[in-house]
């Protein structure tokens, strides 16, 4: 069985019941790049009406990331940019790039949670005015990073005729990145 701290409330525990919280906490965040892979597979039960899945479309976005040459921290931003779409589907963006922003860059981090707003300029049933709010962010210095992002792998990426490779292609890129040494920032 596995071992437990002594305490039923927080502020009773000892420096050892915190202690083996913490190499718990350690040792499943080894798995973590498995269930990375686990959710991204759950995507693949909803297609919000494209033509291809919420799955098949990140595939695609990180292919065609790959294809272009981009390093690991863009291709996991391609694969996990929409993770949040079935369990947050009103802040799926700020979701998905919480979860990569131990592992990745900040430029790569600050794509992912705003791509949502750079992604209303292809939106043309939106009035003008929310269609132009990537531009309140034209003083940021990954401005035209997100611009690029979008265009070149996120608002392309819904064809059902191009050669998306599977999830299985992506796996080994997943363990790399989420077994990364986390560093953590307290706001950005
Ligand atoms: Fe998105
Ligand atoms: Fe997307």
């Amino acid at each position: 069985m596995t071992k437990t701290v002594s305490f039923t409330q927080m502020k009773d525990g000892t420096p050892a019941d915190f202690q083996l919280v913490s190499d718990n906490d350690k040792e499943t965040a080894k798995e973590l790049p498995d269930r990375i892979i686990e959710h991204l597979r759950l995507l693949a039960d909803d297609n919000g009406a494209y033509q291809i899945s919420r799955l098949d479309h990140v595939l695609q976005s990180a292919t065609r990331c790959e294809t272009d040459g981009a390093d690991d921290d863009w291709i996991i931003a391609c694969l996990c940019h929409d993770m949040g779409d079935i369990l947050a589907p009103y802040s799926h963006a700020e979701v998905a790039a919480e979860i990569i922003k131990p592992f990745v860059r900040e430029e790569v981090f600050w794509v992912v949670k705003h791509h949502g707003f750079f992604q209303m300029h292809y939106n043309t049933n939106m009035s003008e005015e929310k269609r132009r709010s990537r531009e309140r962010f034209q003083n940021s210095p990954y401005y035209q990073s997100a611009v690029d992002f979008c265009e070149k792998w996120d608002q392309c990426s819904f064809d059902p005729d191009y050669p998306t490779k599977p999830l299985e292609h992506f796996e080994p890129v997943i363990k790399r990145v989420f077994s990364r040494k986390p560093h953590w920032r307290s706001s950005m």
